[in-house]
């Protein structure tokens, strides 16, 4: 295979070189390009510009294939913790016994948040999203914790800090808004088993920890955990570029998540599930109007960027959520919705030929819905599971040679140099 591809410009030819990764992937390298040429490469959306060189998570969207750290996402499923994913993803390894409960007692140790954090929450207006309030506690976090990061051990114990009060935040926020007592984190339990002992125990009615439960969020938040350079990735790569703190830059990562095409996806597949079961929508219908061009509506949880294929993600959710439903003996129609939907949009020609399967979201809700997640914290949930992601992708951009501010160009296509016109004359000369 050649090493370099030539590009012919004005007759020059240029040499650029071909970067081919651990899997085979290539790229040509344009970092030079403007340089050597004076032209920049325009893609919008960045479907076919790779910014970084990452040895995070490799995904191939032709095959279904997603591993981090060289491990498929179905044997981290089956067989890792949360806990242990995370120090994968961030460490590069799986730890030992030990690194392991060193980690766990490190976490334990961060899980308390300031006492005063709790008035942040009761200032939102009642019907705050969220997700907005993770974003805003997230940023409020380094007013708390104001040290500094340069040293490997500071930035190790923000990260840990990171991962166990996220927890405690999205816990709180859900108490607050109900008006119920916060419930505090216990050193006796895991990371999953006091996130949930902290959102659903109460002084009237105290939770019971339930093995299935903790092991369909497990399960969910290792699905979540990395993407590579999805939106909200890259958002947390582009700010942390500008050697902003590492809260400023996750927060920037769960403002990124939001939006109704990336995260918000799980929150929408479960609203527009039930809007078909309340409203009887024909399933038929709702094909129809996501395949019509003249209406902006989608079939939420249906399609990808980079996987042209089933996700891989989607399918061990879906096997998620007739064992979970089983064990908690729940009959959920919005499986069954979900189930037909899938079926219809399959076989349909405009579906396969656009290469729309289910995503990651489409299947999620449910299995959030069964172990008693309100739909308007799904979207936190999947910030909770890609906080290690976003993590271990801020420190590998921080940490590499290649790691510069991120800047892209643009093609300018405004107006050509024109001149001022006083306010008094913008009537009689054209603007
Ligand atoms: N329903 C109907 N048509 C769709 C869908 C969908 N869900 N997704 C893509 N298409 C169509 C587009 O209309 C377009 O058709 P055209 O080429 O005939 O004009 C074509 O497929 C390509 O769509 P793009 O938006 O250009 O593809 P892109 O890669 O930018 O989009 C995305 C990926 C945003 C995920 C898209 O599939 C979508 O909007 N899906 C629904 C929202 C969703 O489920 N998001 C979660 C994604 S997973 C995650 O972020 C965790």
């Amino acid at each position: 295979m050649t090493d370099t591809a030539k590009l012919i410009l004005d007759g020059t030819t240029y040499e650029l070189p071909i970067i081919v990764g651990t899997e085979g992937e290539k790229g040509i390298d344009i970092s030079k390009l403007r340089q050597q040429t004076g032209h920049i490469a325009l893609d919008p959306g960045f479907a076919n510009t790779g910014s970084c060189r990452s040895a995070i998570t490799f995904m191939d969207g032709e095959k279904g294939i997603l591993r981090y750290r060289g491990i498929p996402i179905d044997q981290l499923a089956e067989r890792s913790s949360f806990r242990e994913v995370a120090y994968l993803l961030i460490n590069g390894v799986l730890p030992t016994q030990k690194e392991l409960n060193r980690f766990s007692v490190f976490l334990n140790d961060q899980s308390l948040v300031h006492e005063d954090m709790q008035f942040f929450f009761q200032n939102f207006p009642r019907a705050s999203h969220p997700m907005g309030i993770l974003s805003s506690m997230v940023t409020a976090l380094k007013s708390f914790y104001p040290y500094l990061e340069d040293l490997e051990e500071e930035t190790n114990i923000t990260v840990t800090r990171l991962i166990s009060k996220i927890r405690t935040l999205a816990a709180m926020s859900y108490k607050i808004s109900r008006g119920h007592k916060v419930i505090y984190p216990r050193p006796d339990l895991t990371y999953c088993e006091n996130f949930l002992n902290m959102m659903f125990d109460s002084p009237v009615k105290p939770y019971e920890i339930d093995r299935d439960v903790v092991q369909a969020l497990s399960i969910f938040l290792i699905l979540h955990a990395d993407h590579e350079q999805n939106c909200s990735t890259a958002a947390v790569r582009v700010v942390g570029s500008g050697r902003v703190n590492l809260y400023a830059a996750i927060s920037a990562g769960v403002a990124a998540l939001w939006g109704p095409l990336h995260g918000g996806a799980n929150q929408a597949v479960i609203e527009m599930l039930n809007d078909i079961v309340k409203n009887n929508i024909s399933l038929k219908r709702i094909v129809e109007r996501a395949k019509d061009k003249t209406d902006p509506f989608r079939l939420m949880g249906f399609g990808h960027r980079v996987y042209k294929t089933y996700d891989p993600r989607a399918r061990i959710m879906k096997k998620m959520c007739d064992i979970i439903l089983e064990k908690l003996n729940i009959d959920d129609p919005l499986l069954d919705v979900a189930k037909e939907l899938e079926g219809i949009a399959l076989e349909d020609e405009y579906f396969i030929d656009h290469n729309l399967y289910p995503n990651v979201d489409f299947y999620s809700g449910i299995v959030l819905r069964a172990i008693g997640i309100p739909t308007n914290m799904f979207t936190v949930m999947f910030a909770i599971g890609r906080l290690p992601g976003w993590i271990a992708q801020w420190k590998e951009s921080i940490d590499s040679p290649d790691g510069k501010l991120n800047r892209p160009r643009q093609i300018y296509i405004g107006p050509t140099e024109k001149p001022y016109i006083p306010v008094d004359q913008r009537e009689t000369v054209s603007r």
